[in-house]
C-alpha cells in the first residue's frame, strides 16, 4: 500500500512503527510525545517531539511525505480537523495516509465521542475528519486482520489519498 523507496511520517509515534520487515522506505520520521520511546524505536531515521493537540501545525514543508501513519492512536487527537488538514498539507499530492486501530485505547485519554463509539463507527468517525479536512480523495476503510491474528484482537484501517491536483496543461 506505500509505495517503495517513500518518505515516512509516523505521526503519534513511540518505540515501534511497526514498519514491515524488509519494505524498502527511504526515511521515515517519527512524531510523539516521548523523546525516550522514539530514540529506541529502529526504524525512525529521525523524530520531533511535538504536541499536536497543543499545536496541530506540524513542523514540516508541505509536500513532504509520500505517506502518513498514524498507529493505534487516533482515539486520543483533540483538534482532528485541523490535524488532518496539516497531514494533507505535509503529503505529497497523491501521497496516502493510513490511520490503524484497535479495540484497545486508555478510557481516560481517548476522547469521549471514540469512547461512545462502536468499531465500525469509529471508522466512519475517522473517515469524517479527512472528508472534514478536506482535499483527501478515495477515502476507504475496513478490517484488516491478517489470517495469522489473533480472534478477537480486530485491526481497522482507513486510509485515503491527498487529491492528485490539476494534471499540467497539454504542450501546444
Ligand atoms: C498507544 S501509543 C501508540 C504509539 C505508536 N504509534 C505505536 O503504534 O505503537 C500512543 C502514542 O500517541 C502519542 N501521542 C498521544 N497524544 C499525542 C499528541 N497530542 N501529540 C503527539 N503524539 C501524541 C504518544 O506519544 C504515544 O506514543
Amino acid at each position: 500500500m506505500i509505495p517503495p523507496g517513500s518518505v515516512v511520517l509516523d505521526l503519534m509515534s513511540s518505540w515501534r512503527s511497526h514498519w514491515p520487515e524488509g519494505h524498502p522506505k527511504e526515511r521515515m520520521v517519527g512524531l510523539g510525545l516521548s523523546a525516550p520511546e522514539m530514540q529506541d524505536n529502529p526504524d525512525l531515521d529521525e523524530y520531533v517531539v511535538h504536541d499536536i493537540n497543543n499545536n496541530p501545525v506540524l513542523p514540516f514543508d508541505d509536500d513532504t511525505f509520500d505517506a502518513v501513519v498514524i498507529t493505534v492512536s487516533a482515539q486520543y487527537l483533540t483538534r482532528p480537523i485541523e490535524t488532518f488538514q496539516q497531514i494533507n498539507r505535509a503529503l505529497k499530492p497523491g501521497g496516502i495516509v493510513i490511520v490503524t486501530f484497535s479495540n484497545r485505547m486508555f478510557p481516560t485519554k481517548a476522547v469521549r465521542v471514540w469512547r461512545a463509539s462502536s468499531d465500525r463507527e469509529r471508522m466512519d468517525l475517522v473517515a469524517s475528519y479527512m472528508d472534514g479536512a478536506g482535499n483527501f480523495e478515495r477515502i476507504r476503510g475496513g478490517f484488516v486482520n491478517t489470517d495469522e491474528s489473533p480472534p478477537g484482537d480486530p485491526i481497522f484501517s482507513v486510509v485515503s489519498n491527498k487529491a492528485a491536483g490539476d494534471p499540467p496543461p497539454a504542450e501546444s
